[in-house]
């Protein structure tokens, strides 16, 4: 009798993919999923050295399906209507020299050095939101903390005013929500529409407004660029801001509440960050490792037939990255289930690797820090408000983390 194939998504699995995970990387490491008439196939690759290389080798694992098909096979595809392709012409999913050319022109603002001049504005925003939130003797880290803190900073930085930061988070929220099955796929592709819509109309206007009075913001640099010669469309330009709001601010609300929770798992833990603040910056890798907000990385496709361990990959067959699997390889750590601050190496994969390494790496370090020396101040005795067991979890197959964190303090 063969076993039944392993659960990769839903609840249940969200609750804990590591037994799934731990189980695929000693008996199939190079996994293959197809569907029911073989046509479609994904492939999981969950050990460290298989994700690592994987994620370096941007030859072979490319991230525009489109330059995986011949002539015929994309003239037979449907062409997305024009809106739809904000959500998928953007540097997330180019290859080679068009995404060397869109990560050059925002490359700039997020250097650790642009970044780190946000440190006082950021402690501000982070300190006048966990203070409004602590007003009611509990609170919902994730709603009332870490989401209009990762929304505001990513809305300050694309000079998004703070009144319409609530609207980023509705489209991004809308635009990144996991479609279950067919009947939530349609309604979930009419919202669509209209959330685009909706977004590029705002767009338009906010880029109308820079470009008659520009600011020392994302948006006018862009604008700018775009006007020093660099073809860079609208339609690109929307895709970008589109991008770097919706990775810009759901990754960091996971990033936010996983190490929180983590935290409050670690009694001794918050105790050694409570004493000696220099250890917040090495306790933020070892979250990330641990129990990092971004369990898979975004699908790559095979530029040709490519051997990997004994298996074959198609031209064209997705292959999906896992992260959290890689950082629990025991290949690769000691003790991987556990936390361990001490731990030097390896480097986690956290955020990716090779070409399209995390842009936003040194502004998420940044808000992780932040975040977190304003908890240990203001909520040192914070605990979680219901056992850990019944928190429920996003059911998105690339994030990971709790919808909700309610917490009460003494
Ligand atoms: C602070 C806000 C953030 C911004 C603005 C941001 C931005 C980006 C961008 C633009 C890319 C695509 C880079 C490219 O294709 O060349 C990217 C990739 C990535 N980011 Fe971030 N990011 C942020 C936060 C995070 C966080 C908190 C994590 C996880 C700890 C993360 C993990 C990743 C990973 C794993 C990739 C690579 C995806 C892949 O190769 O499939 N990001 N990020």
């Amino acid at each position: 009798m063969t076993a039944p194939p392993p659960l990769l998504s839903g609840e249940a699995f969200k609750a804990d993919p590591y037994p799934v995970y731990a189980y695929l990387r000693e008996q199939a490491p190079v996994y293959c999923r197809a569907s029911r008439d073989g046509a479609a196939r994904m492939w999981f690759l969950t050990r460290y050295e298989d994700v690592s290389a994987a994620l370096r080798d941007d030859i072979r694992f490319i991230k525009d399906v489109r330059a995986t098909q011949t002539p015929a096979e994309r003239a037979g595809a449907r062409a997305a209507p024009p809106l739809y392709r904000l959500l998928t012409h953007h540097m997330l999913n180019a290859d080679g020299a068009t995404h060397g050319r869109l990560r050059a022109l925002v490359n700039k603002a997020f250097s650790a050095r642009q970044v780190e001049q946000l440190e006082p504005r950021l402690y501000t925003i982070a300190g006048d939101l966990l203070g409004r939130a602590m007003r009611h003797g509990a609170l919902d880290y994730v709603h009332d903390f870490a989401l209009p803190f990762s929304i505001a900073v990513i809305g300050e930085l694309l000079g998004i005013p703070s009144r319409d930061h609530h609207r980023f988070r509705a489209w991004s929220h809308i635009l990144v929500a996991p479609s279950a099955d067919s009947d939530r796929n349609v309604r979930k592709t009419e919202r669509l529409g209209q959330v685009m819509q909706d977004f590029a109309g705002y767009l338009a206007a906010v880029c109308a407004a820079r470009r008659r009075m520009p600011q020392p913001d994302l948006i006018s640099l862009l604008l700018a660029a775009e006007e020093a010669g660099d073809r860079l469309s609208e339609e690109e330009l929307y895709s970008m801001v589109l991008l770097l709001t919706v990775v810009g601010h759901e990754t960091s609300v996971f990033l936010l509440a996983n190490q929180v929770l983590t935290l409050l798992a670690h009694p001794p833990l918050l105790h050694a960050l409570r004493a000696d603040r220099s250890l917040v910056v090495p306790a933020i890798e070892e979250f990330i490792r641990y129990d990092g907000p971004v369990e898979r990385a975004t699908m790559r496709f095979a530029a040709a037939d490519i051997e990997w361990g004994e298996q074959v990959m198609r031209r064209g067959d997705a292959v999906s990255l896992v992260l959290a699997s890689a950082h629990r390889d025991e290949r690769a750590f000691d003790a991987p289930a556990c936390y361990d601050l001490a731990r030097i190496a390896p480097r986690h994969v956290g955020f990716g690797l090779g070409s399209h390494y995390c842009l936003g790496a040194p502004l998420a370090r940044l808000e992780a820090r932040v975040a977190l020396n304003t908890f240990l101040d203001r909520l040192p005795h914070a605990r979680l408000a219901v056992p850990r067991a019944t928190l429920r979890w996003q059911t998105n197959p690339i994030v990971r983390g709790p919808r909700r964190l309610p917490l009460i303090w003494a």
